[in-house]
């Protein structure tokens, strides 16, 4: 069993596509110091992303990084990876980015990128999380934070939460309501991670 980090300070690198409420319920525990962690930069593959605005509002570096500025993808990730390094991120914060990461972030911060999907895993990968979870009729959903591996939605599960799906719920009104849980357990899973008690077997997350 390996611990995935030393206990200490965290220092974050965001990846976002668009509205940031994660960002900005990650940041609020920052700053009530629920959250052992800073922010050091936002990135953003969307020029129109309310999450670049939000991060300049609270005075974190941001930037707008356009894939199609690069050749391929490993030399834009390649780009991302060293916008992150240079600023000493040792944890890659996943939110809402819409995009399936490569093997260049991913063996530069092997073991150090996680996400939030709005599921519970393995039910329901990939995009419309909600959407399919109305449709398929499920009682219950959630969200999943988790470690990224080359798959979409695929890594070890650090932390779930549940919420009820109830006759009347469409996409949106279940997506308000997992959203709830996902500002809570985000920022909770990444103090355990801060805690140094978070450890990995497998595909099999212990706390301790
Ligand atoms: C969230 O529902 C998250 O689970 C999914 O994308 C959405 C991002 O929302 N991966 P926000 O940009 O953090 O508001």
């Amino acid at each position: 069993m390996k611990r995935l980090m030393e206990a200490g300070k965290l220092r974050l690198g965001l990846l976002a596509s668009g509205r940031g409420s994660n960002f900005d319920a990650i940041m609020a525990a920052i700053i009530r110091q629920d959250l052992n962690a800073s922010m050091a930069l936002v990135i953003s593959d969307n020029r129109d992303a309310a999450v670049l605005q939000k991060a300049a509002v609270r005075n974190v570096k941001n930037y707008f990084v356009n894939p199609r500025d690069f050749e391929s993808k490993s030399k834009y990730e390649q780009h991302l990876v060293e916008l992150l390094q240079a600023e000493s991120v040792n944890l890659v914060v996943l939110a809402g980015y819409m995009r399936i990461l490569g093997s260049v972030m991913l063996s530069a911060f092997k073991d150090r990128v996680v996400n939030i999907h709005p599921a519970l895993l393995p039910s329901f990968m990939g995009l419309n999380a909600q959407g399919q979870a109305v449709e398929y009729g499920v009682k219950y959903s959630g969200c999943t934070v988790h470690l990224v591996d080359t798959g979409m939605d695929t890594g070890p599960i650090i932390m779930q939460a549940v919420v009820p799906v109830y006759q009347d719920d469409d996409e949106d009104s279940l997506a308000t309501r997992i959203l709830v849980e996902e500002h809570k357990i985000y920022w909770r899973s990444l103090q355990l991670i801060a805690e140094g008690r978070v450890y990995l077997e497998g595909r099999r997350v212990f706390i301790r």
